[in-house]
């Protein structure tokens, strides 16, 4: 990619801030405006195939792999670096009228890894998300036959064995027992398990590695406390809703948390690097992206939310004297 990762030819930006820009458009057509080998990170929430649609629209489950396959897989893997990865949030779904889970997302996985498209599966996150409402209300409420569907699968996807990722960028603080442990020091010998625990275990390696399950333990919604200020703080999340409430426009409603494109920036890019978000939605991943010092950019095809999304940074040049709620 030249100087200006921000050339997108046949597109201009919405606004700007000091590392990344934000872009009004299809993704389709601003992917194949992106040069092969130049991103390192593609982090990413598509819209799901929802039973119940959000008011941005979604695809059905049916059509969902081969509208997902025809129109984005081979793009993303092309526009990629061979270190690069792409993180897709992909919430489940359940059958029309069936308490029974439907496969899209997993279908979506084996055809992104297959020889066609040629992804690695890197490793499989879960995102616990408490705010999931427990649906459907039939089976969950009323049949109590079901139980919450809390956890959204999480694909990091590489383009080759060792994408860029490195672990010791997003340790979590120690458990007390651990912090005890490193002070006491560790009985070396066998478990019961037969696992052998050697002195090693026992060394201070300033946090310990997290696990693939992300806010889950409230401990790990703090992750970030110590490298990136204001993650448990929702001052900037509150600017985007301020704005929302002041101009009476709906927030975006399938935002994900800033803890979840921050983890794996930190993990998989280093400042400096390029982040973007095919489906920018309300800006999330810009927002972790700049606080992060990396470069990002997005393409989000609905205008009320690029236009809006501008209100998490605090600086940013607006490039569109035309836009929605362009007037404070
Ligand atoms: C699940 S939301 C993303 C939310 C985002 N992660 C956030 O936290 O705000 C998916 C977004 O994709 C957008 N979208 C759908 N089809 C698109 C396309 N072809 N090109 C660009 N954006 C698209 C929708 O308008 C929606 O805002």
């Amino acid at each position: 990619m030249g100087n200006n990762i921000f050339d997108i030819p046949s597109f201009k930006p919405v606004f700007s801030t000091e590392f990344g820009a934000a872009y009004l458009a299809d993704s389709i057509q601003f992917l194949k405006q992106i040069p092969s080998d130049s991103l390192d990170l593609i982090m990413t929430s598509p819209p799901f195939a929802l039973l119940k649609k959000k008011t941005y629209g979604n695809e059905e489950a049916s059509n969902y792999v081969q509208w997902f396959i025809d129109n984005f897989a081979t793009e993303l893997f092309r526009v990629l670096k061979p270190t690069g990865s792409l993180v897709i949030d992909i919430g489940g779904t359940w059958n029309p009228k069936s308490p029974t889970r439907s496969l899209y997302h997993f279908e979506l996985l084996l055809r992104l890894c297959s020889q066609e498209i040629g992804f690695k599966l890197a490793q499989e996150f879960y995102w616990y998300n408490s705010a999931k409402m427990p649906s459907p209300a039939q089976y969950v409420n009323i049949e109590r036959s079901r139980v919450k569907d809390a956890v959204n699968p999480i694909w990091w996807l590489s383009k080759t064995d060792r994408p860029k990722a490195d672990n010791r960028r997003v340790l979590t603080p120690y458990k007390s027992s651990m912090k005890k442990l490193l002070v006491k020091g560790y009985n070396d010998g066998p478990r019961p398990s037969g696992h052998k625990v050697s002195k090693v275990w026992g060394k201070n390696n300033g946090g310990a590695i997290p696990p693939n399950i992300i806010g889950y333990q409230e401990q790990l919604m703090t992750l970030y406390q110590d490298n990136l200020l204001e993650i448990a703080n929702t001052r900037s999340k509150d600017r985007y809703l301020e704005a929302c409430k002041r101009y009476n426009v709906k927030p975006h409603p399938a935002r994900f948390p800033l803890l979840l494109p921050s983890f794996f920036i930190n993990f998989l890019t280093e400042p400096g690097d390029i982040v973007f978000d095919p489906f920018g939605g309300s800006c999330v991943t810009g927002e972790a992206a700049e606080k992060l010092q990396r470069r990002w950019f997005t393409s989000e095809i609905n205008e009320e939310y690029v236009s809006m999304s501008r209100f998490r940074f605090e600086n940013y040049t607006l490039h569109n004297e035309h836009l929605m709620y362009g007037s404070l």
